[in-house]
């Protein structure tokens, strides 16, 4: 389908600030990616909030309010290049950045009670084109796609074989070690586009654009883009 594949920084360019965070979104931005990825959670004080794991610090983010989440510098565990640097709300996200934005749903609305109006309500203000929403559940993103035209829905998964993919979804987003032509072919027949993740080593970089993958998301987005251009000659 695309020679050219998107490059999707994963949680930023997180391989070089940390994950989630604005810093990691700014890079992906200096770095020329197509989208970033970010995952996103709810607080108990019902906020959006961007970061990749259920729990910090051993308490659920369901179960902590936005103050108290915002009070954790994350910076300062990876490097003290980044001390001072905090879990952004999604809100926070969308005006710090310009690019166009994957949001990866974690948790449903059995963890999250009210999380798909909660964040149709914070992207009303910008294009739908903007997004793209995925999530390892299918049934939250069919619930958001009937309420909001428009909206690019991608199924994430681990392997694809054995498992089926509705017609409401655009996309596939496998894990990469289960991608290969056959697999990137059949579901190109059936209108699907194939985005793996995360892909972090050029070589394998090269393969996938080869197969003719829609997007790649990766944690070093340099490198990918350095990657692309090396293609066309
Ligand atoms: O969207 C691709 C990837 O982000 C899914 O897995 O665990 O990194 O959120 P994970
Ligand atoms: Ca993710």
């Amino acid at each position: 389908m695309n020679s050219k594949p998107l490059i999707i920084a994963h949680r930023g360019a997180s391989r070089y600030a940390p994950e989630n965070t604005i810093p990691a979104f700014k890079l992906a931005e200096e770095m020329k990616a197509d989208f970033i990825e970010l995952d996103i959670h709810m607080t108990k004080d019902g906020e959006l909030v961007v970061l990749h794991p259920f729990l910090i610090r051993n308490m659920k983010i369901k179960e902590l309010t936005l103050k108290e989440i915002q009070s954790i510098d994350v910076g300062i565990l990876l490097s003290f290049n980044h001390k001072s640097t905090y879990i952004p709300t999604l809100k926070e996200v969308l005006k710090e950045t310009n690019l166009k934005v994957n949001i990866e749903i974690k948790g449903n609305e059995r963890i999250y009670p009210g999380i798909v109006d909660k964040l149709l309500k914070v992207i009303e203000k910008y294009p739908i084109e903007r997004f793209i929403f995925s999530s390892f559940d299918f049934n939250i993103l069919r619930e958001l796609k009937k309420k909001r035209e428009g909206a690019v829905v991608e199924g994430l998964c681990f392997s694809p074989y054995g498992k089926s993919f509705p017609s409401f979804l655009s996309g596939v987003n496998p894990y990469f070690v289960f991608v290969n032509k056959r697999m990137v072919d059949r579901m190109h027949s059936r209108k699907l586009t194939v985005k793996p993740y995360t892909v972090n080593n050029p070589f394998i970089m090269k393969r996938f654009i080869k197969m003719g993958v829609d997007g790649i998301f990766t944690d070093i987005p340099d490198v990918l883009r350095k990657v692309i251009e090396s293609q066309k000659h």
